[in-house]
C-alpha cells in the first residue's frame, strides 16, 4: 500500500474513532457482543410460537409467558424451567369458521393470548384472538398448577380479533383499559374501560383516526393532590393527523389520557369518555419530514418521589424506509399533564364550501374546564361526578379532543439515536453509581434480535452494548425486568430468553471495564476483576461513568508475551480482537508502530504478516487507543515475542499453503471493508478536505515512523480545527 494511501487509513480510523462522539447520528455500541447459547437462558417449546405476552409474577417466583394457543409458567430465576402450563386452542369449528370468512386458518385462525394482567385477588385474566372471536377468561396458579376457570367472557374491545394488529391495555383495580379495536374488520378503534361501568371512546375521526396502539400507563395524580384531581389512564399511539391541511395527510404520534372516575355523560356522550383529551408528541430527529413515529413507551418513576417526577422513555422509529435511524424521547409527566390542564383547544373551522381546517380555539372555554377530571373546584360548584357535567363542557370536547400544543422532548432533542436495525422495545432501569448519584440505564430491543444498552450522560448519549439475545435476526416483541432478580426477559416468534442486566466480567482489564461506562459495572482492585455494583461487595470500586477516566485505574503488570515463531517466507497471524468498537488498535514491532504494507496486514482480528523474513523477528504488541470524554487511553491487549525459525522447518504455526485461499479472502475482505469506510467518509464528506490538509503537512518519511502521539494529536489537531 503507497504510504500515503495508509496515512489515510490511519486518519480515516482516527476520524471513525472521533465522530463516535461528536455526531450522534454515527454513535454505535462500544461493544458488540455475538449470541453465545450458553451464556443465555432461553425457553421455547417444540411448535409453538409467538411469545409476545409476559406478566412478571414477582409474589409467585414466575415469569407468566402468553404464546400462540398456550400460556406458560416459568421460573423467574431460570426461564429455561417451565413450571406449569395450559393450552387453549381454538376448536376445529371456530377454525372453519374463521377460514371462511377469509382469514388464513393455518396462522390467523389460531388463539394468540394477548391480553395477560393480575387481578387483585392474585387471579389472572387472560384474552386471546381465538381465531378472529376474542375471549378472555380467568387464570389460577395454586399448588404449581395454573388452571383456565372456563369462564370465558367476550373479548370484544378487550383484545384485537385480528393477530397482527398492535393494541394497548391496562389494569387498574380490576377494571381493565384496552385501546384495540371493536370489529371483525378492525375498522372501529376504541379506548374502552370494562366491566363496571363501560366507557369507551366516540367513534370519530377527530378522537381515533385509523390509530396504532402502543402502550397505556397509570399515574396515581389524585395522591396528595392539592386541587382534589383523580388518577388517570395515559394511551400512546399513532394515527393519520385530521388537522393537517396538506394533501397527504402524515402520520403522527400522539398522547391521550383519561380520568379514573370517569363515568360518561347524563346525555351528551353517554358512556362515553369527558375526559377523551389528546395531545401530539414530536421527536425531531434530524427535522425529519414526514415525523418519526411512536413504537413504545416505558413508564419511569422514582417510587421516593410524587408522581410529577416521572417520565416516559419512548421510541421513534422512521415513516419511510429512506433512513434507518431510530430514536428514543423523553417527556416529562409534569409538561404533558400541564398541556391538558392549561393548553389551548384545536378547533375545525369549515373555510369555503366542505374544506375542513383546524386552528387554535381562541373563544371562550366553558366551565368546568372541557375533559378536565372531577376537581375540588367542580365539586364546590355542585358537580361531585361527570354525569353532572354541563351540556356546553360535554359538546365542547366531544368537537375538540385535540390541544394546539404539541409536547416536546426533555431538552427539545432525543436522548438517544441510532444507525441500524430498528429500535421495538424500551424499558428503564435506575442504578445507582459509585459516585453515588443515579443513572437511568435503557435497555432497547431491535428488530434484529438484539438488545441495545446506553445511557444519555448529562447530554451525552452513550451506547455501552449491543448483545445479539436470539440467535436469528427476529424482532424482540417484548421487554421485562424484574429487581428481584435483576434479569432482563425479551420475547420473540421463536422464544423467551433472559440476561442479567449487567455482565461485567466481559472487561477482563480496569481499563476496559472503566471506559464501558456502565454504570453497573465498577474495577475491584483488590479481587483484580469488574464487578456488578448490584452485588453489593463492600470494597470500593474503581468507574467514571461520566467522565470515562481510566486515569483512576492502577497501571497494569506488564504482559507476558506469547511465543510464536515462522520460517522465513512463511506466513503468520498474530490474534489480538480489540474489546472495544470505539477504539483503534495499534501495532507495534519493538515498541515502534507498523504500519500496514503489502506484507503486514491488519485484519479485524489481529496482523498478519506474509513472506516472513528475519526483520520480522521482534516482539509485537497490540495497543487499544480508545478516546474517551476525558482523555485518550492506550492499553496493550496482547504481546507477542517472534522468532524466525530455521527454513525449511514448518512449525506448524505459520500458514500452511491450504489456508492461502482463506488468506485472499481475508485481503479481500479487508480491501472491502477499507474502501466501505473511504467511501463513507467521502459521502460525508470528511475524506477529501482532512486528507488533503493532512498529507499536505506530513512527509511520507515522517509517516514511515509515525508514533503513537502523533496519531493522538492527528485527533486534536481536527477536533480542534472542527471546533473552530
Ligand atoms: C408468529 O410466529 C411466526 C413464526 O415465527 C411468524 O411467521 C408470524 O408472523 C407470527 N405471527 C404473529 C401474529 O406475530
Ligand atoms: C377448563 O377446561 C379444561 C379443558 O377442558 C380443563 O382441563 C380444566 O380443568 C377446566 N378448568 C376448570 C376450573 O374446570
Ligand atoms: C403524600 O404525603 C404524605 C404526607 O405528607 C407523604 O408521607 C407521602 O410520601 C406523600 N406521597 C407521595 C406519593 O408523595
Ligand atoms: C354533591 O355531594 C354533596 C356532598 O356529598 C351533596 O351535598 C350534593 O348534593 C351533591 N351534588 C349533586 C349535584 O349531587
Ligand atoms: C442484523 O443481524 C445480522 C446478523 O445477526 C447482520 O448480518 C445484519 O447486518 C444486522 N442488520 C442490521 C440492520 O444491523
Ligand atoms: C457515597 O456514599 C457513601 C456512603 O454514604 C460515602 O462513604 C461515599 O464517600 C460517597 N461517595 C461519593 C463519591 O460521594
Amino acid at each position: 500500500m503507497h504510504p500515503l494511501l495508509s496515512l489515510c487509513v490511519v486518519w480515516l480510523l482516527s476520524m471513525a474513532l472521533a465522530l463516535g462522539e461528536e455526531s450522534s447520528v454515527n454513535s454505535f455500541p462500544r461493544r458488540t457482543v455475538p449470541y453465545h447459547r450458553d451464556n443465555i437462558y432461553m425457553f421455547h417449546e417444540e411448535g409453538v410460537f409467538n411469545y409476545s405476552t409476559m406478566l412478571l409474577r414477582e409474589d409467585l417466583g414466575l415469569l407468566v409467558i402468553g404464546a400462540r394457543e398456550a400460556v406458560y409458567a416459568v421460573d423467574l430465576h431460570d426461564v429455561s424451567k417451565k413450571l406449569a402450563s395450559v393450552k387453549w386452542e381454538v376448536t376445529q369449528k371456530q377454525r372453519e369458521d374463521c377460514g371462511n370468512k377469509g382469514k388464513n386458518p393455518e396462522t390467523e385462525c389460531k388463539n394468540y393470548i394477548r391480553i395477560l394482567h393480575e387481578m387483585e385477588d392474585n387471579r389472572m385474566y387472560v384474552c386471546g384472538t381465538n381465531a378472529f372471536d376474542p375471549m378472555c377468561d380467568y387464570m389460577s396458579y395454586v399448588d404449581g398448577k395454573m388452571m383456565l376457570e372456563n369462564k370465558t367472557e367476550n373479548g370484544k374491545g378487550k383484545c384485537p380479533f385480528d393477530p397482527y394488529q398492535k393494541y394497548a391495555s391496562l389494569m387498574v383495580d380490576d377494571d381493565l383499559y384496552s385501546a384495540t379495536s371493536m370489529n371483525f374488520l378492525g375498522s372501529e378503534p376504541v379506548l374502552i374501560r370494562s366491566p363496571d361501568v363501560s366507557i369507551r371512546t366516540e367513534f370519530k375521526t377527530s378522537w381515533l383516526n385509523e390509530p396504532h396502539f402502543v402502550s397505556m400507563a397509570y399515574l396515581p395524580e389524585s395522591v396528595n393532590s392539592t386541587t382534589g384531581d383523580d388518577d388517570k389512564v395515559y394511551l400512546f399511539f399513532s394515527e393519520t393527523a385530521v388537522e393537517c391541511d396538506c394533501y397527504n395527510k402524515p402520520v403522527v404520534s400522539r398522547v391521550a389520557r383519561v380520568c379514573k372516575g370517569d363515568l360518561g355523560g347524563q346525555r351528551t356522550l353517554q358512556k362515553k369518555w369527558t375526559s377523551f383529551l389528546k395531545a401530539t408528541l414530536e421527536c425531531p430527529v434530524l427535522e425529519s419530514q414526514p415525523p418519526y413515529i411512536i413504537q413504545d413507551t416505558y413508564r419511569w418513576c422514582d417510587p421516593k418521589k410524587p408522581w410529577t417526577s416521572c417520565l416516559f422513555y419512548t421510541i421513534f422509529t422512521p415513516q419511510s424506509d429512506t433512513s434507518d435511524l431510530s430514536a428514543v424521547c423523553v417527556y416529562k409527566v409534569s409538561d404533558i399533564s400541564q398541556v391538558f390542564s392549561e393548553g389551548k383547544y384545536k378547533t375545525p373551522v369549515t373555510v369555503e364550501t366542505s374544506f375542513v381546517k383546524w386552528v387554535m380555539y381562541s373563544g371562550e372555554v366553558p366551565s368546568p374546564r372541557p375533559g378536565a377530571c372531577i376537581d375540588n373546584a367542580a365539586r364546590k360548584a355542585g358537580i361531585n361526578e361527570t354525569l353532572d357535567l354541563p351540556d356546553q363542557t360535554l359538546e365542547f370536547v366531544k368537537n375538540r379532543p385535540l390541544m394546539d400544543q404539541v409536547i416536546q422532548p426533555m431538552g427539545g432533542k432525543p436522548s438517544l439515536v441510532r444507525k441500524g436495525a430498528m429500535f421495538t422495545q424500551i424499558i428503564v432501569n435506575q442504578v445507582q453509581a459509585e459516585d453515588n448519584k443515579t443513572y437511568h440505564v435503557m435497555f432497547i430491543g431491535t428488530e434484529n434480535g438484539t438488545i441495545v444498552k446506553a445511557v444519555n450522560y448529562n447530554g451525552e448519549m452513550f451506547i455501552i452494548e449491543e448483545v445479539h439475545v436470539f440467535k436469528l435476526a427476529e424482532p424482540i416483541k417484548i421487554l421485562r425486568f424484574s429487581t428481584v432478580t435483576d434479569q432482563l426477559y425479551a420475547g420473540s416468534d421463536s422464544g423467551v430468553v433472559q440476561i442479567p442486566l449487567a455482565t461485567c466480567e466481559r472487561s477482563s482489564t480496569c481499563m476496559d471495564c472503566v471506559l464501558s461506562r456502565d454504570p453497573y459495572c465498577g474495577w475491584d482492585d483488590r479481587t483484580g476483576k469488574c464487578v456488578t455494583l448490584l452485588s453489593k461487595s463492600q470494597n470500593k470500586l474503581i468507574q467514571s461513568v461520566q467522565d470515562g477516566d481510566a486515569s483512576l485505574c492502577p497501571k497494569p503488570a506488564p504482559s507476558t508475551p506469547v511465543n510464536q515463531s515462522v520460517r522465513v517466507g512463511g506466513s503468520l497471524k498474530l490474534h489480538c480482537t480489540n474489546p472495544s468498537n470505539h477504539a483503534v488498535t495499534i501495532w507495534e514491532q519493538d515498541r515502534l508502530t507498523l504500519n500496514p504494507t503489502h506484507r503486514h496486514h491488519f485484519l479485524k482480528d489481529g496482523l498478519l504478516i506474509l513472506n516472513a523474513s528475519d526483520s520480522d523477528a521482534g516482539l509485537y504488541s497490540c495497543l487499544s487507543v480508545e478516546r474517551s470524554k476525558m482523555n485518550t487511553y492506550t492499553s496493550t491487549v496482547v504481546e507477542y515475542q517472534v522468532t524466525i525459525a530455521l527454513s525449511g522447518k514448518e512449525d506448524g504455526i505459520g500458514f500452511p499453503h491450504a489456508q492461502r485461499d482463506g488468506l485472499h479472502v481475508a485481503i479481500a475482505i479487508f480491501a472491502i471493508a477499507f474502501f466501505g469506510l473511504f467511501s463513507w467518509n467521502i459521502y460525508k464528506g470528511h475524506f477529501t478536505r482532512s486528507c488533503r490538509d493532512k498529507s499536505g503537512q506530513l512527509s511520507p518519511e515522517v509517516h514511515e515512523e509515525m508514533a503513537l502521539d502523533s496519531i493522538v494529536v492527528v485527533i486534536i489537531d481536527h477536533n480542534n480545527g472542527e471546533a473552530t
